[in-house]
């Protein structure tokens, strides 16, 4: 299979010269450049903005995270495309994979998103949604949540957990009766299948990690950096302790395309990218380093559960003073860099603070290959910003982080400023890659 030109990745050591690898052919990735740019169309015209730069790992991004209006309106089109796509290119296998998920993910997320714009909360949705999103993060907390995976009456679980019945009761009857998390039948109460993986993130994630802030909030506009120390790392880590990182993660297939089995990943959180890659990958040795105990301990934990565990090892350390963090045999072994959801975290105060990280990182590792995988921020840059990304650009704020670039050009200031180069942009908005050399 030919190998198509890529604009160069930087050289690193030691003596590894990676190169992005499309096994198809020029023609047929000139087709699917032609149906990339109509779906883009497609895209646009159902406001919903997919931005592909090139055709490898865009491809992975764009399908992992469906396009749903545009599928209820075009899922005929949708499905003859990807069928011409997955028999024509030789990347059929996992194009097929992804388009069979992005229909089918298009179709059964089709009514929820059908209203592109969010809603807007009355006062009393805010009064209600507040009692609400307590109740159910106490039950998480207390476990309950999980004991109703299957269905119980309020006395099995006040046994069980050894709480008040009748709180408990109105509790759930609220849940049941206000939320899609609980359901209520024949005196029993259950967990719905809207409890998901990705549901129990979000909660623990935005009101475990950052309730107090939300709570603290007049302490907060009085003495903005308190809210960095308000955040429970406790429960942040447990937001990402329960997830694992897929197949599909775009970050982990340009690792895995870059041929990279030699990587430090900065913030490394619960170790998930790297595990996923000691497991699919025999030769891949990787170190994950984040300022988090809590984080580290769980990535440990984890890295311990499985084969080859011993490949991995995790530093407690501040990825602002890289070197005395890492013994110098390490940073020589090192090919590339990651860092997952952490650049996002220095923009409080302008960009200083993430130029300096980036400036600390390459001072380490001059001349080798880093890859930020991130987010575009919106609030205070869009009129409207979407409504995950008001809510986490809102989050950020309150605990000291800031809000993010809101585009390309000022990431490349934060760049540009740390001396580093882009060298490539791969989009999924809000999220991208940016690939730097250091
Ligand atoms: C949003 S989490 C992402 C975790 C992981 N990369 C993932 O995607 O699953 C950001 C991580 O960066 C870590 N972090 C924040 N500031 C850091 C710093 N200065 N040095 C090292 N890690 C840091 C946090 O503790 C947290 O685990």
């Amino acid at each position: 299979m030919p190998t198509i030109a890529q604009p160069s990745i930087p050289a690193h050591s030691p003596g590894h010269q990676p190169d992005f690898r499309w096994s198809s052919n020029e023609t047929n990735l000139h087709s699917l450049a032609f149906t990339q740019r109509s779906l883009f169309r497609l895209c646009r015209s159902t406001k919903y903005i997919i931005a592909l730069e090139s055709i490898s790992v865009p491809l992975a991004g764009a399908f992992r995270s469906p396009p749903a209006a545009l599928c209820g309106i075009t899922s005929k089109i949708v499905r003859e495309t990807m069928a011409w796509a997955t028999t024509n290119l030789s990347l059929a296998k996992h194009l097929h994979t992804q388009s069979a998920q992005w229909i089918e993910g298009g179709c059964v997320r089709k009514k929820a998103s059908r209203s592109i714009a969010p809603p807007i909360w009355s006062p009393f949705d805010l009064t209600e949604g507040f009692f609400l999103s307590h109740a159910l993060l106490t039950l998480e907390r207390l476990g309950i949540l999980d004991s109703l995976r299957k269905p119980l009456t309020a006395h099995d679980v006040a046994v069980k957990h050894q709480v008040n019945q009748e709180i408990l009761e109105a509790t759930l009857r609220m849940l049941a009766g206000r939320t899609s998390v609980v359901r209520y039948r024949s005196e029993k109460y259950q967990t719905t299948s809207a409890f998901d993986k990705l549901a129990r993130f979000y909660l623990l994630q935005y009101a475990g990690s950052y309730g107090l802030n939300a709570h603290e909030l007049e302490q907060i506009l009085k003495e903005p950096a308190a809210g960095g120390r308000l955040v429970d790392r406790e429960q942040h880590k447990r937001a990402f302790e329960q997830m694992q990182t897929s197949e599909n993660d775009p970050l982990t297939r340009l690792v895995l395309q870059l041929d990279f089995t030699r990587v430090l990943d900065i913030g490394c959180g619960t170790a998930n990218m790297l595990i996923y890659l000691a497991v699919h990958l025999k030769e891949f040795i990787g170190w994950g380093i984040d300022i988090s105990p809590q984080m580290c301990a769980a990535a440990r934990r984890k890295v311990a559960a499985i084969q080859n565990g011993q490949r991995i090892k995790i530093f407690r350390a501040d990825s602002r003073q890289l070197k005395s963090a890492l013994p110098a045999r390490i940073i020589k072994q090192v090919q590339a860099i990651t860092a997952k959801g952490v650049a996002n975290e220095f923009f409080a105060s302008g960009i200083s603070e993430a130029v300096a990280w980036l400036s600390n990182i390459k001072a380490a590792f001059p001349g080798r290959t880093l890859l930020i995988a991130d987010y575009y921020g919106q609030l205070g840059f869009n009129k409207k910003p979407g409504r995950v990304v008001g809510l986490h650009d809102y989050v950020q704020v309150i605990s000291w982080q800031g809000v993010p670039p809101p585009d390309v050009a000022g990431w490349e200031k934060v760049y540009r400023a740390a001396k580093c180069k882009l060298i490539q942009t791969v989009e999924d908005l809000p999220n991208f890659i940016h690939v730097l050399k250091l």
